[in-house]
């Protein structure tokens, strides 16, 4: 037989079932093959920080990228390329065809619960770098992107049911706009996902508005659009709409339901509509070379091989990146950098929750399993030593900011096995309630975050099975004192040491922020425990009551996310802590020369599945900082590095001297923060979102219907005025602005022509390096109409390349009139009328160099 290649034979081909088999998702990560025809399975991963194969935790090691914010914050649209580039090696090494990535919704909010993935505030900024990622990575044609979430996802809270009320002009100009640069760019995403939310009324996997009308109408969009995980939220208007593809599988709501409808359904629309998104599928597959296979090719394309990745040549470009994307926000004194010289025979103490372990990035979809992590004190001695300079390194935590106890650490936990010596937890599932009927499985684990969504055995895996599972284990504590235990699950669970029941957490009733927002909050219990002593810990959790609890939200909507089904478990383990934290860091910072501070958030409090409380930094982190900053005998001496993928409160600012926004820097962190640090590499990157003071200068603070919704209803009332636009128009002064940032030099910028072109015009402008630092400059343009200082917009932007003392460049920025037009009942519009461009060290800076520009009669373009 000849297996064809070509979509619309093989179309012909194929039965309803088949069709219907197509536009249905496989399991976890794959859709479903048609060995019969040929035709293979995509595989799709995670995420937007690195390419992190089949398993949520615990899989093949991958290499972690800075977080989407930190890579938006170099401005440089050949880093982020740079970013794509390595990804789709990273995908090739997970056997994936399909990345789940970008994120380019919209920072709206600072505590947007998914900042730290996405891009920018500004769609302009989020869709040029957007651009540049998807092209990176779909440039060797072996992976695409599934850019996300197709669209106004900028929130977590109610993210399943939320309805998103946008008027048309901040729906086209801020949300829609990054997704619109990167469909009719010159590398269109392979996917789109769409988002859970409802969009004016509609969930956006059945919005034709969105997916027909405007997407595929409009922008031409030929790629396939996919749900998001649990996201098909119909039969048959979701395949209607044009959403082709539902995931995860096994089906929820396609599958035999679709094609029951199908076959009673009398007008043929649904088989027609089957038909083009099957098509779609094939074309896709076609694109990654997974038609034409052989029977059993095509069966093993479900079951492809990872790699852990062995990655070498891309770490000095990630380590690269997340330098370059580092903001210098301080440096009152001039203490960075910290030349070998000024440090040689000195101490340099490391304090903070985020010293000793850093922050790699947010949780949830988002998060790795690292080849391997590089941490702020650690990089910071390694660097130093490896530049032969002498110092003497010293730590103190001095303050705790987890949410959740921490997870237990293999120095203190052990179970017997004969798998290897990494393990410190042993899991028996059984197939029924409170560990009854029969073992399934034994697994061991390295980590007690037990998230069973796709590593529960395969057999118990699925939304209707009901099952259990024990965990074993033994700790030994370096310490005498009363310790802690905490357990949050999905399901019901209770927790035993030395077989009495110590923390019981079985019919729970809060929920909590673990597991996506699906699992109970913290169950804690202390116990009197002794050094050296061994106890013996067994934990059992169970889906039997997960089943019973209503799984409704505040708009009396039932929630079936794949993610919710599964009895999942977070076992955290915490000894007391001895004698105070703070005035400990703070005898340690004042015997030491030199104090980096390492605060921040985490993947635990930025994440997937929730939103943050409040922009304050979380545990006694603020407490710390001023009682370092008003203690200390030299303050001067004092380095604040911020970890987080969104702004946080710094009341503190005005008393400190130095400060760096370091993002989350994935597995480079450590080196790359050593490197800003010690000067080997200049900080260049510039803020991708406005800072605020306080988040009660916000108007979110005050009205819960835009922020984050009432009754099932968000209302987006500051429309077009996100982020900085706000600023500006409202006339509030924010702590930072958008596109702020400093460097270890001074740059000059001079010498601005223009020359007009087809579609808008170019300008030329000289950029000298007047300092003593080598360093980047990040040009920006903003456009505002001569009489409307306060309606600045960005409209391009450049990056210099490393400029050494007394080097020049000059730049080439092109501006589009398209880039300057608004959205104006139905189409584009560029008024006629005065607009000047200038050039800004951020977005409410006054123009360095301006070039007016006069449009005679207004320019209007389709949508
Ligand atoms: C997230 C997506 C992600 C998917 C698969 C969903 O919960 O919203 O961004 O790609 O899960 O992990």
């Amino acid at each position: 037989m000849v297996i064809p290649t070509d979509v619309n034979r093989i179309l012909a081909q194929m039965t309803l079932a088949e069709k219907v088999s197509l536009v249905s998702g496989a399991d976890g990560w794959q859709t479903q093959e048609v060995a019969r025809l040929g035709i293979g399975s995509l595989k799709t991963t995670d995420g937007p920080a690195g390419a992190r194969g089949k398993l949520s935790v615990g899989g093949s090691q991958a290499v972690f990228l800075p977080a989407p914010a930190g890579q938006a914050a170099t401005w440089s649209r050949a880093d982020v390329r740079a970013i794509g580039r390595v990804l789709s090696r990273e995908a090739e090494t997970k056997a994936a065809q399909v990345l789940l990535a970008p994120t380019v919704c919209c920072v709206r909010n600072p505590l947007g619960g998914r900042n730290f993935e996405s891009f920018s505030e500004d769609p302009f900024l989020s869709g040029a770098l957007a651009l540049e990622y998807v092209a990176g990575l779909q440039e060797k044609g072996n992976v695409v992107a599934a850019a996300k979430h197709f669209v106004a996802n900028e929130q977590e809270f109610e993210r399943f049911t939320i309805n998103a009320n946008i008027s048309e002009k901040a729906l086209r100009e801020i949300y829609l706009r990054p997704f619109e640069m990167i469909v009719k760019g010159p590398s269109p995403p392979g996917c789109l996902m769409t988002s859970y939310n409802s969009v004016n009324g509609l969930h956006a996997d059945m919005n034709c508005v969105l997916i027909q009308d405007i997407l595929r109408g409009e922008w031409k969009y030929e790629g396939l659009v996919m749900s998001d995980w649990g996201g098909t939220n119909s039969t048959v208007e979701s395949l209607i709409a044009g959403c082709d593809l539902e995931m995860p599988g096994p089906s929820d709501r396609r599958g035999e339901k679709l094609l029951k409808m199908i076959e009673s359904d009398e007008n043929g629309a649904l088989a027609v509509a089957l038909a083009q998104s099957s098509g779609r599928v094939l074309s896709l597959l076609e694109r990654m070379g997974l038609l034409g296979l052989s029977e059993s090719a095509a069966k093993a394309s479900r079951t492809a091989e990872e790699k852990s990745s062995t990655a070498a040549t891309d770490l000095q470009t990630v380590c690269d990146v997340v330098a370059n994307g580092t903001v210098l926000l301080k440096n009152s004194w001039n203490v960075l950098p910290l030349l070998p010289h000024q440090i040689s025979g000195k101490t340099i103490t490391f304090i903070g929750p985020n010293a000793r372990i850093g922050a790699a990035g947010g949780g949830g979809s988002a998060s790795m399993n690292p080849q391997y992590q590089s941490h702020p004190m650690d990089a910071f001695k390694k660097r130093t030593a490896q530049c032969g300079v002498d110092v003497q390194v010293e730590y103190s935590i001095g303050a705790y900011s987890h949410k959740w106890l921490p997870l237990v650490t293999r120095d203190r936990w052990t179970v017997a096995t004969n798998t290897g010596p990494d393990s410190v937890l042993r899991l028996e599932f059984f197939d029924a309630p409170d560990c009854g009927g029969s073992l399934v499985e034994t697994q061991y684990r390295t980590e007690s975050l037990m998230d069973l969504f796709d590593t529960a055995p395969l057999a118990l895996q699925g939304t209707s099975r009901v099952y259990s599972f024990r965990m074993t284990s033994t700790v030994t504590p370096g310490t005498t004192g009363r310790h802690a235990f905490g357990i949050t699950s999905i399901g019901n669970s209770r927790l035993f040491v030395d077989q009495t029941l110590l923390v019981d957490n079985y019919h729970w009733k809060e929920p909590g922020e673990s597991f996506y927002s699906f699992g109970s909050s913290e169950a804690r219990q202390s116990m009197d425990m002794v050094a050296g002593q061994t106890y013996h810990v067994v934990l059992e959790s169970s889906s039997k009551d997960y089943m019973d609890v209503s799984s409704q939200n505040n708009a009396g909507e039932t929630i079936e996310n794949p993610f919710g089904t599964q009895p999942s478990v977070r076992l955290g383990f915490l000894e007391q802590p001895s004698g105070s934290l703070i005035s400990d860091a703070l005898e340690l910072a004042n015997r030491s020369d030199f104090t980096v501070l390492v605060v921040g958030l985490n993947e635990e409090w930025e994440s997937e599945g929730f939103d943050r409380q409040t922009m304050e930094l979380p545990g006694s982190q603020i407490e710390l900082i001023t009682a370092l900053l008003s203690g200390m005998t030299q303050p001067s001496n004092l380095i604040i590095v911020n970890q987080s993928g969104s702004p946080v409160e710094m009341a503190w600012c005005d008393e400190a001297g130095t400060i760096i926004q370091a993002w989350y820097g994935g597995q480079e962190a450590g080196h790359a923060l050593a490197d800003v640090l010690l000067g080997l590499k200049p900080p260049s990157g510039r803020l991708p979102m406005t800072w605020p003071r306080r988040y009660p200068d916000l108007p979110f603070a005050t009205d819960p219907e835009s922020w984050p919704g009432v009754s099932g209803q968000v209302y987006y009332k500051e429309g077009v005025e996100v982020g900085y636009r706000w600023y500006l128009r409202q006339h509030v002064q924010p702590q930072w602005w958008f596109g702020y940032g400093l460097s270890y030099t001074t740059f000059l910028v001079s010498n601005l022509h223009m020359t007009m072109t087809q579609g808008g015009l170019i300008l030329h402008v000289t950029v000298n390096n007047e300092g003593t630092f080598a360093g980047q400059e990040v040009i920006q343009v903003y456009c505002w109409p001569a009489e409307l200082p306060e309606r600045r917009e960005l409209v391009s932007f450049q990056k210099t390349s490393l400029l050494q003392p007394g080097c020049e460049q000059v730049i080439e920025l092109d501006v589009q009139f398209r880039d300057m037009a608004h959205w104006d009942c139905g189409h584009w519009l560029l008024e006629k009328g005065t607009y000047v461009l200038g050039i800004c060290d951020h977005a409410g800076g006054l123009a360095i160099v301006r070039q007016d520009v006069s449009i005679p009669s207004s320019l209007k373009w389709d949508p």
